[in-house]
């Protein structure tokens, strides 16, 4: 499966980003539709820079660096970390997903140097609705370089065309602008603000609601 991802800043040009899966389809029973089985074992996909892969608990240091800049991840939903040990408790909980048959959250890690420079997910899979929440978060310095962008990328072909998807929301605070910036440019549209939908930093927050439908993808790769 291929799709083209437009080289960062600029639109008309275009390399090519190879998605492999390692993981092999379940084999289909009658009671279940085999796109709804999670893969035996984790599905890699291979970027242009990046390798997606399974975070564990090696990460935590990685994932700590992340998560306790409390300036940088202010928009994120989550109080940030503060003690390397919730940082191994976050790697558990990204990694405890794939097993749970809930969503994958992948590991951003850097072709260049191995480096863990962020991760993003899709979550609360809904099987009989055909639907994920997406999320996602980058190191500081590694900002504003198309990873993310071209990630996603990869994220949205996997949940579209193998765990067939029909929808794909993103929720995502009114100031976060970089947030809002992403899922604008890869096709995500404004819904509406759910209010007051989240607490974090000891206070309710109202998320922005933005949506990427299966055919809306399929079209803007056309
Ligand atoms: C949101 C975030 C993941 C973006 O990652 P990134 O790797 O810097 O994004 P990219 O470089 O791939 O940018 C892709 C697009 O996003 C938009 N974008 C990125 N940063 C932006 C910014 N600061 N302002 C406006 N738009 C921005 C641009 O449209 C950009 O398109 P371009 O490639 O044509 O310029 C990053 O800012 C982050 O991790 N923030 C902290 C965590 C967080 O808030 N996560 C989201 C929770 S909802």
């Amino acid at each position: 499966m291929q799709r083209k991802i437009p080289a960062h800043g600029d639109s008309r040009s275009a390399v090519t980003a190879a998605v492999k899966f390692t993981g092999r389809d379940v084999q289909p029973d009658a009671t279940c539709p085999p796109f709804m089985k999670m893969h035996p074992s984790f599905p890699v996909l291979a970027t242009p820079r990046l390798r997606l892969r399974q975070i564990r608990s090696s990460d935590a240091e990685a994932l700590f660096a992340i998560h306790s800049d409390a300036e940088w991840m202010k928009w994120y939903g989550v109080d940030p970390v503060t003690e390397l040990r919730q940082a191994d408790q976050l790697a558990e909980l990204f990694a405890s997903w794939f097993p749970a048959g809930t969503g994958y959250r992948w590991g951003l890690e850097r072709l260049a140097d191995r480096r863990l420079i962020g991760t993003c997910g899709l979550f609360r899979w809904n099987k009989s609705w055909h639907n994920c929440v997406i999320g996602y978060e980058v190191a500081r310095d590694c900002q504003g370089q198309g990873y993310m962008r071209e990630a996603l990328t990869a994220v949205l072909d996997y949940g579209f065309d193998v765990m067939h998807l029909h929808r794909i929301q993103a929720e995502t605070h009114p100031d976060n602008i970089a947030s809002i910036g992403l899922a604008t440019r890869l096709g995500f549209r404004f819904e509406g603000v759910h209010r007051e939908q989240a607490f974090w930093a000891g206070r309710y927050h109202d998320l922005n609601c933005y949506s990427l439908l299966a055919r809306e993808w399929h079209q803007s790769a056309a």
